[in-house]
């Protein structure tokens, strides 16, 4: 690597001559603004124009995201010929746009609108006819309104590139170019796993979760008995939404906050995640005795599950029965937990607050119910969440720290916190394992190569002279390598953990938008930081629980010697676990129909 001298505004620079002109302006403290350009100030697409700027030796202005710096290049952001285009693409694009901002999801977040106030755009400059617009709500986890949508390619790419697939891609040519599944099909009509990753990065409100919080009004106005759980992931994201740094736990207020909400028992998720572990460390022992189908791999991940589903249909029985820990909540407020307080099931209504929206989709199953009773009502997603608390008028600041709800199913350990990261579940089945087959505890209870932020990691555990090979992977692109080592039959694993979304649930698709990721910041490494300090809340959560593994959780062994009896007994079979479909035989030409490019 070598350097390059630039100038910008006259004031010379030295810089890395691998960057483009958007990094290096960033680093020498300009603010240029950016629409299509997504992480880290590259762009392969340059669609937006609103990163003009000029240099020396270019008759035209150059997109700064995708002009690469040279020694004695001399650029000005603060040319009155790039001023006035950088106003003018944004004004293009506000004039295709339906500008109902009032009533607009991302209102309050949308970059469109702050690039416009920096940019100075003027309403109404540009009058005519728009693009048709298509507006797609029939999947459970996420809409699609092409009103909004300013042809920027940021969900293209994240899903191409987080996930290996090829869900989204433009469609059409000219005035009528649109972005979406291939033939502007819905969400519901494509192997799309709904792990809402596009929505993450897509700067306008194009792409959002599909709202529920209608359908807990509802179950409010009909009287229900409402119940909550949120999902480990939520207390360590939930308050960037009221401006507190990334990295700061918010349990207490967030408990303060739904008690505030009228519900009529606020649960932890955590405890759903200790029974997930009973049951699937249990189901673990189980096949490695009897020699059934190996490695076994983690199912609580509902955007996972569907890829499974829909592109490795021949694996699926590796696939651990387990339904996840906040169908399993359901399950038993809608059983042990009714019956032990005279509760009428059908006036139960179980909301879940979740940092994904594959959630949604999941509580849809058929398979995810009782008798003909769903576990779980309402899934909304962190940010739906940061809504309701604002719509109620509550000031978050003021808020004070709360406790979960101790009834029956209050308790939980650290080691269904750490679910909400990557590699979480794997350190809590093997710190529950270990004690199943040799009586004693794992020590030091922390089980580090599984912890960390890389796509997969590897690791082996020793017990009674055995040697079992594990393994850990977040996102699908990542997830695939070690299917297809498992499906060449050439796997070295034992048990295997996937997770739908980068790095776990902290990145889940319904986390709080992370702004920084798009805008200039100082900081290089926003990706990995902001997901580090997400996880360093969970992992700090554990640390300072008294009880750190599953199998000691009080009121999972009261409701094991109450009402379950043992783990796989056949009441927890018919509560706690679930079957899959094989999704390919909807789509018999995934690849030909659904996708654009390669899997
Ligand atoms: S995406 Fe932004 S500019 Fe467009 S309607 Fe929504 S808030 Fe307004
Ligand atoms: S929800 Fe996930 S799989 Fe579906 S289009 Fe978005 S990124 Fe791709
Ligand atoms: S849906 Fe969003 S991210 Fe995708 S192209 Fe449109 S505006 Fe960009
Ligand atoms: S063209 Fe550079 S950010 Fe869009």
């Amino acid at each position: 690597m070598s350097n390059v001298t630039i100038k910008i505004e006259g004031i010379e620079y030295r810089v890395d001559e691998r960057l483009t002109i958007l990094q290096a302006a960033r680093q020498c403290g300009y603010n240029i603004p950016t629409l299509c350009s997504w992480k880290d100030g590259k762009c392969s697409l340059a669609s937006c124009r609103v990163c003009l700027v000029a240099v020396n030796g270019e008759k035209r202005l150059v997109p700064s995201c995708a002009y690469p710096v040279r020694d004695g290049l001399e650029i000005s952001i603060n040319d009155p010929q790039a001023i006035i285009a950088r106003r003018t693409s944004v004004e293009l694009l506000l004039s295709n746009h339906s500008m109902d901002c009032q009533s607009c999801p991302k209102n309050g977040q949308c970059e469109l609108l702050e690039v416009a106030r920096i940019v100075g755009a003027r309403p109404d400059i540009y009058e005519g006819e728009k693009t048709p617009t298509t507006y797609d709500d029939l999947a459970p986890g996420l809409i699609r309104d092409t009103s909004k949508c300013i042809l920027c390619g940021r969900c293209i790419e994240a899903c191409k590139e987080l996930q290996g697939l090829g869900i989204l891609g433009f469609e059409n040519r000219g005035f009528k170019t649109i972005v979406g599944p291939t033939a502007n099909r819905s969400f519901s009509e494509v192997p799309c796993i709904q792990c809402g990753q596009c929505i993450n990065v897509c700067p306008t409100g194009a792409l959002m979760e599909n709202s529920e919080i209608d359908k807990l009004d509802e179950a409010f106005r009909e009287g229900k008995i409402v119940f909550v759980q949120t999902a480990p992931a939520v207390r360590a994201a939930i308050g960037e939404e009221f401006g507190e740094k990334i990295g700061t736990s918010c349990t207490g207020k967030m408990v303060a906050a739904l008690h505030r909400l009228g519900f009529y028992r606020v649960f932890d998720t955590n405890f759903g995640a200790d029974l997930t572990i009973m049951e699937e460390a249990n189901e673990w022992i189980h096949r490695i005795a009897t020699r059934a189908t190996s490695p076994m791999i983690t199912s609580c991940s509902p955007g996972w599950v569907n890829y499974i589903e829909y592109y490795y249909k021949e694996l699926l029985p590796h696939l651990s029965s387990c339904k996840s820990p906040h169908e399993m909540v359901g399950a038993i407020i809608k059983s042990y937990y009714a019956e032990k307080h005279g509760l009428d099931r059908s006036k139960i209504c179980v909301v879940s607050i979740m940092p994904c929206t594959a959630k949604k989709y999941e509580k849809e199953r058929p398979e995810n119910s009782v008798d003909g009773i769903k576990d779980v009502d309402v899934v909304l997603t962190t940010r739906e969440l940061a809504k309701i608390i604002r719509r109620a008028g509550i000031t978050w600041k003021k808020l004070p720290n709360e406790e979960f709800d101790h009834d029956l199913i209050g308790e939980y350990t650290g080691a269904g916190v750490i679910f909400g990261v990557s590699g979480g579940v794997m350190e809590a089945a093997v710190r529950t394992a270990y004690h199943i087959l040799t009586g004693k505890e794992l020590e030091p209870v922390e089980f580090t190569p599984v912890r960390g932020l890389k796509g997969i990691k590897e690791a082996s555990l020793l017990i009674n002279g055995n040697t079992y090979n594990l393994a850990v992977a977040s996102g699908m692109r990542n997830a695939k390598k070690i299917l297809d080592e498992i499906k060449k039959g050439n796997s070295k694993y034992d048990f295997v953990e996937i997770m739908g979304c980068p790095g776990g649930c902290i990145n889940g698709g319904g986390q709080p938008f992370v702004k920084e990721l798009f805008l200039p910041n100082e900081d290089d490494d926003i990706l990995e930081t902001y997901l580090s300090k997400r996880a360093q809340v969970l992992y700090d959560k554990d640390k300072f629980k008294t009880v750190r593994r599953s199998h000691l959780n009080k009121d999972v062994i009261r409701l094991y010697e109450d009402y379950l009896q043992e783990p796989g007994s056949p009441i927890a079979h018919k509560l706690l676990h679930t079957k899959y479909n094989n999704k390919r035989e909807k789509y018999p030409n995934i690849h030909e129909e659904g996708m654009y490019g390669e899997k």
